[in-house]
């Protein structure tokens, strides 16, 4: 295990297209070929450039990532990721979006990315219930980060209070 984690993970309130990372990671799904929340929203700040490039990768499975240029956003690249549909919690779904986020840590160490920001992933369109995930992203953020040493900083960015006081709870626990 290598480096130290705590105060690599930041929470923040707002809108993760206006991030100024090297990547922010798209909740899509597996067409790749956009959809609303904050895949529509990435979308719309990268301009049409993003869905061409995204159509040549031909989709992703449920747990994977890919990775694309990020044109006219701020980030130089986006990295896609599926999280799971949620359908009660006993089809594998905590696993999936671990996955998910494990994929998408992969790929920002291939890339030996310094900084890479996450929505929170399946909460949304996806219905997984906002604890459970965010108790997920927390653990696999912390091993990710624990395993690249070039990645300094990783924001968990949320899109509503309800989801940022989830984070912050997670965070006073995890610092306590
Ligand atoms: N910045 C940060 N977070 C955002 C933004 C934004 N601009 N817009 C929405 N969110 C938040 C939502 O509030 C939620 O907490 O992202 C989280 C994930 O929600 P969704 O975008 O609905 O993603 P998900 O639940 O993973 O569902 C994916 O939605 O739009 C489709 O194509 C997408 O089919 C896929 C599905």
């Amino acid at each position: 295990m290598l480096g130290r984690v705590s105060g690599r993970i930041e929470i923040l309130l707002g809108d993760i297209t206006r991030c100024d990372v090297d990547a922010i990671v798209n909740a899509a799904n597996e067409s790749l070929l956009g959809g609303g929340g904050v895949d529509g929203a990435i979308h719309r700040a990268a301009g049409p450039g993003l869905l061409a490039e995204c159509r040549a990768l031909g989709g992703c499975p449920t747990g994977e990532a890919r990775l694309t240029r990020g044109h006219r956003l701020t980030a130089r690249f986006v990295i896609h990721t599926v999280g799971p549909v949620w359908s009660g919690g006993t089809s594998g779904e905590d696993e999936l979006l671990a996955s998910a986020y494990r994929s998408s840590l992969a790929l920002a160490r291939e890339h030996a990315l310094a900084s890479l920001a996450f929505p929170a992933i399946s909460t949304g369109v996806f219905g997984f219930p906002i604890e459970r995930a965010a108790r997920i992203a927390w653990r696999e953020v912390a091993a990710g980060l624990a395993r690249a040493a070039e990645l300094e900083r990783v924001l968990l960015v949320c899109f509503n209070e309800p989801t940022h006081a989830v984070y912050r709870a997670i965070e006073r626990e995890r610092s306590a």
